[in-house]
């Protein structure tokens, strides 16, 4: 480390290896003063008004100088202070930029990094199905009801006209809760296995009119293959008001189907029975893929079969205090896994369960 020698000659030859050696010293210290606090050293160690080496100079050769010879040191200091006031200012501005250089290195993003993808879900398309048809019920004047997935025997069967013990129970492969024997029956917890409960605690809780459909989750005891899940969703729709027709029932569902498949499917109403409506229709549309010649979709029969339909029982209305004298309504439900095969050629119901991406990519 460069020290501020005491000078003992004071000939020009002397003086001007001296200027030098410090000159040179100066100049390699502000060259590696590289960032703002070794800059700071670097100032102070030769600018420091009480004994930097610049004072140092000062002191030991100006004014350690014989007379004869203080004109030449004194001009000669003078030169080594405005240098290193040059050095000095010099070495902050390089400090102070490489200071920022360093930062904005450490602060350099790679862009040229692949991001982190993060792949955007959709709809699955069995909801997608479902909005579908509850947008097209909504523009009807339809609202939305819902009710528990965990229901009792009274809504799910007897409410809906189904006496205990009735066969018609046995259609429909019902899970039950269990340890429930000790409660009537009529208490006793079970799945849904449809979502027409909901019509009755609807009629429950509202005066008539009512328009509403109950989309949900239903379960059944039904082992799982290509047309078959233990769980699934229907979309309940019910309807009574004063003077509610056949007519009114066969409008809402020919509307809803070709809002549905397109406005050439043609829909079609075959008697059945359900304990809750009566009559009961099955109702069918033309096979959207053949256009009614008969394809593997439609077994060939230009008709699908695609939901239950009717006209509300007397005896429902009975068991929610609604006048069956006054009051008439029709209800249906369909099955919404049914409809999305209908909508997409899915050929097997398990497709919409397993979660296998190949799958539900193709609805992106
Ligand atoms: N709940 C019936 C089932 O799951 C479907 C059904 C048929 C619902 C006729 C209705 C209806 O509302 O009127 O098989």
């Amino acid at each position: 480390m460069y020290t501020v020698p005491k000078l003992e000659d004071f000939s020009p030859a002397s003086l001007d290896k001296a200027a030098s050696e410090l000159r040179e010293a100066l100049e390699n210290e502000a060259r590696s003063a590289l960032d703002p606090k070794a800059f700071e050293e670097f100032r102070n160690r030769w600018m420091a008004r009480k004994n930097g080496l610049l004072t140092q100079v000062n002191d030991m050769w100006l004014k350690a100088a014989p007379g004869p010879a203080k004109r030449d040191v004194g001009q000669l200091v003078n030169a080594l202070k405005k240098a290193a006031e040059v050095l000095v200012s010099d070495a902050e501005q390089l400090a102070s930029s490489s200071g920022l250089a360093a930062k904005l290195k450490s602060e350099t993003i790679d862009i040229s990094l692949p991001g982190i993808e993060r792949t955007l879900g959709v709809r699955h398309p069995v909801l997608r199905t479902l909005d579908e048809l509850i947008s097209v019920f909504v523009k009807m004047g339809y609202s939305i009801a819902e009710g528990p997935e965990v229901e009792s025997d009274y809504y799910n069967f007897e409410a809906l006209n189904f006496p205990p013990n009735h066969p018609a129970r046995d259609t429909q492969d019902t899970l039950f809760i269990a340890n429930q024997e000790r409660h009537p029956q009529r208490d006793r917890l079970l799945l849904r296995t449809h979502t027409s409960p909901v019509q009755i605690r609807t009629m429950e809780s509202q005066r008539p009119p009512v328009r509403v459909i109950c989309p949900g989750k239903v379960h059944r005891n039904d082992a799982p293959d290509a047309t078959h899940s233990p769980g699934f969703h229907q979309l309940e729709g019910l309807c009574v008001d004063t003077n509610i027709t056949f007519g009114d029932l066969k409008g809402t569902l020919d509307h809803a189907m070709k809002s549905l498949f397109g406005s050439a499917v043609k829909t079609s109403f075959r008697p059945s029975f359900f304990p809750f409506t009566e009559p009961s229709v099955e109702v069918s549309i033309s096979c959207p893929f053949c256009g009614g010649k008969g394809c593997r979709p439609c077994k060939q029969s230009g008709w699908i079969e695609l939901l239950g339909a009717g006209m509300v029982d007397p005896n429902v209305f009975g068991f929610v205090n609604y006048d069956p004298k006054k009051l008439s309504g029709f209800a249906f439900g369909m099955g919404v896994e049914r409809l999305t095969m209908m909508s997409y050629n899915v050929d097997d119901i398990q497709q919409f369960f397993y979660g296998d991406m190949r799958f539900l990519e193709q609805f992106a």
